[in-house]
């Protein structure tokens, strides 16, 4: 699998790079995505949050399923337009969004993103973004915001090979400005437990599945 270690920190090029890379492989690992300035900004805001604007993850469609700490530990605040720094990530999503309808036609219909902190033991098992047939999650993104990111510092992102899915494809380490795309219905991936605070936005491109008199996506 090729992997992107030039700086596109230039929003064109990383629209660019996500685009020819989900056409390849249906998964993009770019390193420095964005500028470090907006991953600052992005940091800021996640380290301002107050804990009572965190919430435990539930799993699946949340309110059905509930909270499931053996599945997930890690909490989670939805971005919002209201606020600016949100907003800043919401309208670099969009421009995405619109690249990547022109150039592979995804037919992307909206975007929902949460800040995720991950504590010391926190940890994803291994899962499936959206599933065949069902879900319209189609297109699944993460942002690391760790700027002194070491190796063996546990968290790391594990992607399982589509066609196989107890072989290990790729392991992402969550640097800063590091960015993940893959296609939701494809890749399962898991979270090792972090050992030290862990912060993503984790986000998810949605195809309209209005149907009826039910209008999927409802946020
Ligand atoms: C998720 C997820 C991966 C990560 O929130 O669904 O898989 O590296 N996150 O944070
Ligand atoms: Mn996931």
């Amino acid at each position: 699998m090729h992997h992107q270690n030039l700086p596109a920190s230039d929003c064109q090029h990383t629209y660019d790079t996500v685009a020819a890379d989900i056409l390849r492989d249906g998964i993009s690992i770019i390193e420095h995505a964005l500028t470090d300035e907006m991953c600052m900004l992005l940091l800021t805001r996640i380290t301002q949050l107050s804990d009572a604007q965190f919430i435990e993850a539930g799993t699946g469609r949340q309110q059905m399923h509930g909270i499931n700490t053996k599945v997930r530990r890690d909490k989670i605040h939805w971005l919002s337009d209201s606020d600016l720094i949100e907003r800043q990530w919401t309208q670099w999503t969009h421009g995405l969004q619109t690249h990547l309808n022109r150039s592979l036609f995804l037919g992307l219909f909206s975007y929902e993103s949460h800040f995720a902190s991950y504590e010391q033991g926190a940890f994803y098992k291994k899962h499936l973004d959206a599933f065949k047939g069902s879900a319209n999650r189609v297109l699944s993104t993460v942002l690391y915001l760790n700027p002194n990111w070491q190796e063996g510092d546990g968290g790391e992102l594990v992607v399982y090979d589509p066609a196989n899915p107890e072989q290990v494809l790729t392991t992402v380490q969550p640097k800063f400005a590091t960015l993940v795309t893959f296609l939701s219905e494809e890749f399962p991936h898991e979270v090792l437990p972090v050992k030290h605070q862990r912060y993503s936005i984790a986000g998810w491109f949605r195809v309209n599945g209005s149907h009826g008199m039910v209008v999927d996506p409802p946020r």
